[in-house]
């Protein structure tokens, strides 16, 4: 069964991020090349995005491209560059129809113009829609999103570490207008982060799934928040002490 009960319904998360992989290999095993799979891929992004927000989640943060993403060959790095233009061009309209907000982290100077034109452009027509929001990791690495945080600190402070606690360091990373993610999905069955909200993530729960991107649709995607909804997020505590205390008031939850 798919479908979310009113309990489940409750307990969704509040920002899902996904490290969509696999489309290589789902295209490898179709016997076509590797841009089928992320063509393919791309597709299946609408109908997972659409769902998030149908269902109530507020936030959805995508890992499209990764730093490390740029050492591979210079073709499939232009024809995924190719898709995300017309991927935002495309959406644009339904964007701004349902109120969805995009957003990106990552190093934009990173992608060829045209490309970052499309993500720019897209992120200021919907800076003022505030319902759903949509973060795309484009040219993201959590290790140099946290040297360009301690950078600008370092900057802003003169030298001095006085103030800083989490929430002033936070602020200084490309998520800081971002709750933590309250789940991970990983598909294709890899049980690593990559490079991903290594921060971020610290109470994140994780979810992988054996299937390719391009096949997690929405029916696989409603089963992953089924099992986030059965778990114990205990921040450290113990499961006696959340049995007489509102998840709500946990940390991560506000
Ligand atoms: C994920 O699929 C998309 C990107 C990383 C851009 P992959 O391209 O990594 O597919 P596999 O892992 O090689 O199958
Ligand atoms: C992670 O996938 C990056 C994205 C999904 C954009 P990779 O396919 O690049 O990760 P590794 O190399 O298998 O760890
Ligand atoms: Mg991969």
């Amino acid at each position: 069964m798919h479908d979310l009960t009113p309990e489940d319904l409750e307990r969704l998360p509040r920002h899902v991020a996904i490290i969509m992989d696999g489309n290589g290999r789902w295209a490898r095993s179709r016997g076509k090349p590797r841009l089928f799979g992320h063509r393919n891929g791309v597709e299946n992004v609408k109908a997972i995005v659409d769902k998030t927000f149908e269902i109530g989640i507020p936030y959805i943060t995508l890992y499209a491209f990764s730093t490390e993403n740029q050492n591979r060959p210079g073709e499939e790095k232009s024809g995924l560059m190719r898709l995300l233009e017309e991927f935002l061009k495309r959406e644009l309209k339904n964007m701004m129809g349902d109120g969805v907000r995009l957003r990106a982290i990552g190093d934009l100077n990173g992608l060829p113009e045209f490309a970052r034109n499309a993500v720019t452009d897209t992120i200021e027509k919907t800076k003022g829609n505030e319902k759903w929001n949509l973060t795309l990791a484009l040219n993201y690495g959590s290790r140099q999103e946290i040297l360009q945080a301690v950078q600008s600190y370092a900057r802003k402070a003169n030298g001095s570490g006085e103030d800083l606690n989490w929430e002033t360091f936070s602020s200084y990373l490309q998520t800081k207008d971002l709750p933590d993610p309250d789940l991970i999905i990983r598909t294709s069955g890899e049980f690593r982060l990559s490079n991903f909200l290594l921060l971020q993530a610290a109470y994140a729960e994780i979810f992988v799934s054996p299937l390719h991107w391009p096949d997690f649709g929405q029916d696989a995607f409603i089963d992953a928040l089924k099992n986030y909804t059965h778990r114990e997020r205990r921040f450290g505590k113990t499961g006696d002490q959340l049995a007489t205390t509102s998840t709500k008031s946990l940390p991560g939850n506000s």
